[in-house]
């Protein structure tokens, strides 16, 4: 059953900006997209790589270590047709972040 865990506050995530946590044993990362919020799983498909670590430019962030694009609103690989990475609903209570995996 989902549960919702805290990760850390609204203010620590600022629009344009991406953090990783370890979420009951998911490797997440929270991206902040013009002020809304989008968790997917943070562990690089091609060779590991922290995708919070990497470079974002509006939904998109861009893997750090060999630059596969990964739309953070979806969890799907630029120019595939599948979701890719999995995604996790993101809460706002109060300034805390909570991911519900
Ligand atoms: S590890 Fe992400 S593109 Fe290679």
């Amino acid at each position: 059953m989902a549960q919702r865990y805290p990760v850390t506050s609204l203010a620590a995530i600022p629009p344009g900006t991406a953090l990783g946590f370890n979420v009951a044993g998911n490797s997440v990362a929270v991206f902040n997209v013009d002020g809304k919020l989008y968790a997917m799983n943070n562990t690089c498909p091609h060779a590991g790589a922290p995708l919070s670590d990497g470079y974002i430019k509006g939904c998109i962030v861009s893997c750090p270590w060999h630059g596969w694009d990964f739309d953070v609103t979806t969890g799907r690989m630029s120019g595939q047709a599948e979701d890719c990475q999995t995604t996790y609903p993101v809460h706002v209570n109060g300034d805390q972040v909570e991911v519900e995996v």
